[in-house]
């Protein structure tokens, strides 16, 4: 647990510029900055941050909030971890409470992993550096290797010893859980009452970090030689490990990535070590499997130019050829390096110096398209079938570039190489482009009616991570929500200020100035009186607490209710305001409608505020009369169902409401009015 004296110091420190900027590589636009959104598959920057109001928003997919939680979002915290995380950033001091036994069981598995996680890590760590057996063999290993003992440390790499069960038990005694040691697979065994064995036992280590340096899994390198046993042990598939989603080295790269505008990517571990100790810090490995699209985006988000590097035999090149389909795809430009055959970055930059690893990468980087291009005809020779085929997979590859500018560059290239018109090479390529489209939209119909599918029955324990009224049972929530928008915006502000023109003497001269001679009750006083006197109050609970909590500072002259809002200490509350703050886009659309004209941001917000008479009233009437409605109905279903007893008492009421219905129907077809002309 944290005191709220420390939460709020985290909050008041927390940047949205500093906490996004990690993560994505962001562009000004005007006062806004913008990127590639990090939450769904975004080829175009629709990811926004606002420095001013401190919060985050993509207009695509509609995720984002504040400094916090983007931080829960994007590293899969909860609260209480993800302020940990913003204080570390800052290095504000966090003072816990202990955890009772009931906070501890609330933690979730997903905590418990990563926690293990990092135990286990400074466990093998220090196995290699202070065990006896860690010393002789795995920190030998890597100093016969030619790792420096700094860049062991700084990769984390550690050593599990020998013995069957060494690290279970030292875990095991240090409290934690059977569980969780086999959820992340540290552990292996354990049924029936049988010990647990360490899976990694007798290997050296590399931890596998996130984009922000926390351990989800580990690879173990087997020392010797050995018939049936794989040279690397992974961690399993779990709740914090998806190995299709992670790329080595990310944590490490990222910095230089965004300095240099371009990744290396290469197959190992070890790759990625041996090129940082040459200098080269901009490199990833994709862990000898294929590219996958969630990999691409990570590195998409902090450049779009890769090289990658690979063994120029024969596995190599087919290595180069596959995966790429994927990369041009998303937009990326991508350059191939061959090594000298035989040679892995790993073994060719310990064969040089630094600077002579940079000159080879530089002399020997091509473009991928012409290097599939030349790969290809050296290979069909004159062969009119083969090159037919060659043409085709090389127009496959073109067709997959998303920018038209890019293709048209290539298709000018290619026709050089392969000797062909270009007109020829559009044709084909405009051909393919459609078929690709095609089976696109038909993925993502299947996607659709599967997610439809899914959703029709209505799961009776809503664990959903969207706000509440994001899908919402309750057909009052809409238009409580727009209530609630005014009173977290505009707090105690005056709901209106009348001003006169006043004749002024300054010195010898006579100016006109605006005095205020009237000022109504503030938005929040108002929307309180309104709903009061109908005895009205909001059905949604969370909306109820946050309106709640404003009319306790309806007196308080410095109180800033979206400030307050937005640094709520209950992530739901301050999520919630962030959404309502950030809208203003969808709001401008409905005012350039009102009056038939086009409007910035900055007018349409100034315009909201100087109407805010008109517009509460309108939001608090409208509710009003949607209650009216729901209680007509309520009481016509009475009538017809009911026995006859209460049918006069029935007929009373539903007059009542008629009436009322009336007047409410005045009052907001008046302010409709007064929205038009006035
Ligand atoms: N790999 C794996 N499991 C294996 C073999 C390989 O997970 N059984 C992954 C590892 O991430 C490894 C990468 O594929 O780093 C590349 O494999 P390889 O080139 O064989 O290993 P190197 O990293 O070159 O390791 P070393 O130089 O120590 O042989
Ligand atoms: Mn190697």
């Amino acid at each position: 647990m944290i005191d709220q004296g420390t939460i709020t110091r985290i909050q008041d420190a927390a940047q949205i510029m500093d906490i996004v900027s990690d993560f994505v590589t962001l562009r000004r636009r005007g006062v806004n900055w913008v990127g590639l959104c990090p939450f769904h598959d975004d080829r175009t920057p629709s990811f926004y941050v606002s420095p001013s109001k401190n919060i985050c928003k993509c207009f695509a997919c509609g995720e984002g909030g504040t400094p916090i939680h983007f931080v829960m979002k994007h590293e899969q915290l909860s609260y209480y971890e993800a302020l940990k995380y913003v204080a570390r950033k800052y290095g504000i001091e966090v003072v816990e409470k202990e955890f009772t036994d009931e906070e501890k069981q609330a933690q979730s598995d997903r905590e418990s992993m990563f926690i293990l996680n990092e135990y286990a890590r400074d466990y093998f760590v220090k196995t290699l550096h202070k065990h006896p057996e860690g010393k002789a063999v795995g920190l030998s290993y890597f100093r016969e290797r030619g790792f420096r003992d700094d860049i062991v440390k700084k990769f984390q790499l550690g050593y599990s010893c020998e013995q069957r069960d060494a690290f279970s038990v030292e875990a095991q005694k240090a409290g934690f859980r059977k569980e969780f040691l086999l959820k992340t697979g540290l552990s292996t065994g354990g049924e029936h009452n049988q010990p647990l064995v360490d899976r990694f036992r007798g290997r050296v280590i590399f931890p596998v970090h996130t984009l922000s340096g926390k351990v989800v899994a580990f690879g173990g390198r087997i020392l010797k030689k050995a018939e049936n046993v794989g040279k690397y042990v992974n961690s399993p598939e779990s709740e914090i490990y998806s190995k299709s989603n992670e790329l080595y080295g990310i944590y490490f790269a990222k910095n230089a990535i965004v300095k240099q505008d371009k990744s290396f990517l290469v197959e190992g571990y070890t790759d990625v070590i041996c090129m940082h100790q040459a200098g080269i810090e901009n490199v990833v490995a994709s862990s000898g499997t294929a590219l996958t699209h969630g990999q691409i985006r990570m590195i998409h988000r902090f450049s779009e130019n890769i090289t990658l590097l690979y063994d120029g035999d024969a596995a190599g090149i087919k290595a180069a050829l596959r995966g790429i389909d994927l990369l041009l795809e998303d937009g990326m430009n991508v350059k191939v390096v061959l090594l000298p055959e035989g040679e892995d970055p790993d073994s060719f930059a310990k064969k040089q110096n630094a600077e002579d690893f940079h000159r080879y990468i530089a002399e020997h980087e091509v473009d991928f398209i012409r290097f599939k291009t030349q790969l290809l005809l050296n290979e069909v020779g004159d062969d009119p079938i083969k090159r037919a085929g060659l043409i085709s997979n090389v127009v496959e590859s073109i067709a997959l570039i998303p920018n038209s500018i890019t293709r048209s560059v290539y298709i000018q290239d290619c026709s050089r190489m392969l000797n062909i018109q270009e007109q020829v090479l559009i044709a084909e390529i405009n051909k393919k482009r459609v078929k690709h489209l095609e089976r696109k939209k038909e993925q993502s119909d299947k996607e659709k009616e599967r997610s439809e599918k899914q959703s029709q029955p209505a799961p009776i324990f809503g664990t959903s991570q969207v706000s509440p009224h994001v899908i919402s049972e309750n057909p009052f929530d809409k238009y409580e929500l727009e209530i609630l928008r005014y009173v977290v915006r505009y707090g105690n502000a005056p709901i209106y200020q009348k001003f006169e023109k006043q004749k002024k003497k300054v010195g010898r001269e006579v100016i006109e100035e605006d005095v205020l001679v009237e000022e109504g009750m503030g938005v929040t006083e108002f929307v309180h009186f309104d709903l009061g006197r109908d005895h009205i109050s909001f059905s949604n609970e969370l909306y109820r607490q946050i309106f709640e909590e404003a009319v306790e500072h309806i007196d308080d002259p410095n109180f800033e209710a979206s400030r307050f809002f937005l640094s709520h200490p209950d992530p739901q509350v301050s999520k919630l305001a962030s959404e309502l703050i950030s809208d203003r886009y969808q709001l401008s659309k409905i005012h350039s409608k009102i009056l038939g004209e086009e409007m910035d941001d900055k007018n349409s917000r100034l315009l909201e505020r100087n109407r805010l008479n008109s517009y509460v009233p309108r939001a608090t009437t409208e509710l009003k009369n949607f209650y009216v409605l729901q209680k007509i109905k309520e009481v016509k279903d009475a009538m017809k169902s009911g026995d006859q007893n209460d049918y006069v008492t029935l007929i009373n009421q539903l007059q009542q409401l008629q009436e009322m219905k009336k007047v409410l129907a005045k009052e907001l077809g008046e302010r409709i009015v007064l929205k038009y002309f006035n």
